[in-house]
């Protein structure tokens, strides 16, 4: 089951949202794709990469303004995957998403969330501290 677990939680609240709502456009996808609703799955992949591009916009703002020492790797990784959702949602179009594609999302998602996220938290908690 795709949902978001208390283990992928950041502490900062605004962000943990924004990855519980991705987690639920995920599921949603994951439900297109198995009761092969096309025209949803294409609605639901747009909405979801046009999600991941505020989130990743506001997390990249939060990093940047705590001093987030590998920001730029961070960065390089958001480039990609906002690439690979492009092109899945262009295909999308064509075809029915598959769950190995799903399931890339999925892992890809989490994967993200538990080691690159998680690396920012001591920096912008220092940053709240601060203000
Ligand atoms: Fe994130
Ligand atoms: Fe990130």
């Amino acid at each position: 089951m795709i949902e978001w677990t208390p283990a992928l939680s950041t502490g900062v609240p605004v962000l943990d949202e924004q990855h519980k709502a991705i987690f639920q456009w995920l599921a949603e996808l994951e439900s297109a794709t198995v009761d092969q609703r096309t025209l949803f799955g294409v609605y639901v992949i747009t909405r979801l990469k046009h999600y991941m591009r505020e989130h990743f916009a506001a997390e990249e703002a939060m990093m940047k303004a705590a001093g987030y020492p590998n920001l730029a790797e961070h960065l390089a990784q958001h480039a990609e995957f906002r690439s690979r959702l492009e092109e899945i949602q262009l295909k999308s179009i064509g075809e029915d998403i598959s769950t190995d594609t799903v399931r890339f999302l999925n892992h890809w998602l989490t994967n993200h969330i538990a080691k690159t996220d998680m690396a920012y938290v001591p920096y912008l908690k220092k940053q709240q501290a601060k203000t």
